[in-house]
């Protein structure tokens, strides 16, 4: 079994010894300034993980991993125009940096060289590998359109927001632990039962950044912090506070986010402080902790090797930031 830190490495080794700089330079240097500063990687080292527990060869995998790295990437610069978000891993957004038509062009371009990448696979994969890719990536759009319809829709519940970060988020983590155990010819439950864990993982995940987004620190974060609350954001947090709140803290709340006559800060200093008085910070732990227990009993359920199950549950605690 490779270890996690190995698997990284070999991931940074395939981003830092590819140029993705040509002509036009406008086109391309923002591409190398979002696939060079890194992130986390998470989901092309998903790919490489599941391949390599189910008993296939990394290599084998390194490509359509770094496709599917690409496609996230390309979801995060048209996500920063639509969410009109400064700041990602530390630095200045694509659109914010260039401007917005170079955010869109670019990240179209990364669709595309997404598309290249996945398919350097098995051709006799290719087939089941697409439709994965395709499923996944049309679902993400959807997820995204559902974001932004609900940002200025009233009476969104708790299963539309789950329903929402399904698509927008967790399929890509599946697809990516999924992708991995098709490259290495698992077998047919195994890659469902896989999928299904990816989707509970993915669900954390993006409870976890909604927190995160709220309650975390910028320079960790590498976000601006209150971007969510600022543009009105559906997010668990704010259905919960929406749920609980009553009376007095009610017609605040609903002042705050209507927004008029304050700024942008107030606004979110304000709803911080409501969200603290109700305890939302707290529900939403445990919230968090119930999908990653969902997810711990998917794995139990499968007839993995105990090394096999270790691993993916250490991955999941990296994930959700247990052990940092
Ligand atoms: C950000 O994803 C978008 C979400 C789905 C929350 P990551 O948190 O994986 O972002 P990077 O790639 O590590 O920056
Ligand atoms: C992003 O959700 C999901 C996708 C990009 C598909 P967010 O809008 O919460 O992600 P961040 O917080 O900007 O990374
Ligand atoms: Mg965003
Ligand atoms: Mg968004
Ligand atoms: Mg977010």
């Amino acid at each position: 079994m490779i270890p996690l830190k190995t698997l990284q490495d070999r991931i940074s080794y395939a981003f830092d010894s590819t140029g993705f700089v040509r002509e036009p330079v406008r086109l391309y240097e923002p591409i190398a300034y979002a696939l060079e500063q890194g992130g986390k990687r998470l989901r092309p080292v998903l790919v490489l993980m599941a391949c390599d527990l189910f008993g296939g060869n990394i290599e084998d995998a390194v490509y359509p991993a770094m496709g599917l790295e690409i496609f996230h990437n390309f979801t995060l610069l048209h996500d920063d125009i639509m969410d009109n978000a400064p700041l990602r891993r530390g630095k200045e957004t694509v659109f914010q940096k260039w401007d917005k038509n170079t955010a869109i062009l670019s990240g179209d371009t990364m669709f595309v060289m997404a598309y290249e990448y996945v398919a350097r696979t098995d051709a006799s994969l290719l087939p089941m590998v697409l439709n994965l890719f395709n499923d996944t990536a049309r679902m993400v759009c959807e997820g995204q359109q559902y974001d932004m319809n609900f940002e200025s829709q009233a009476n969104i519940t708790i299963p539309d927001y789950m329903m929402m970060i399904r698509l927008k988020t967790a399929v890509l983590i599946a697809c990516s632990l999924k992708l991995g155990a098709i490259i290495a010819k698992a077998d047919a439950t195994h890659i469902e039962k896989i999928y299904d864990f990816g989707i509970e993982l993915g669900l954390a995940f993006q409870l976890q950044d909604d927190f995160l987004d709220a309650f975390g620190d910028t320079a960790k974060f590498g976000k601006a912090i209150g971007g969510d609350i600022a543009t009105n954001k559906k997010t668990f947090l704010y259905l919960k506070a929406f749920e609980l709140a009553r009376g007095e803290t009610l017609a605040i709340l609903a002042k705050y986010v209507e927004g008029n006559e304050i700024t942008a800060s107030q606004k979110v200093a304000g709803i911080l402080d409501i969200y603290m008085e109700l305890n939302i910070r707290e529900i939403t732990l445990l919230e968090i902790e119930q999908h990653h227990l969902k997810a711990l009993e998917i794995l139990h359920s499968v007839d993995l090797s105990p090394e096999t199950t270790n691993e993916l549950i250490g991955l999941m605690q990296v994930m959700l930031g247990r052990e940092r």
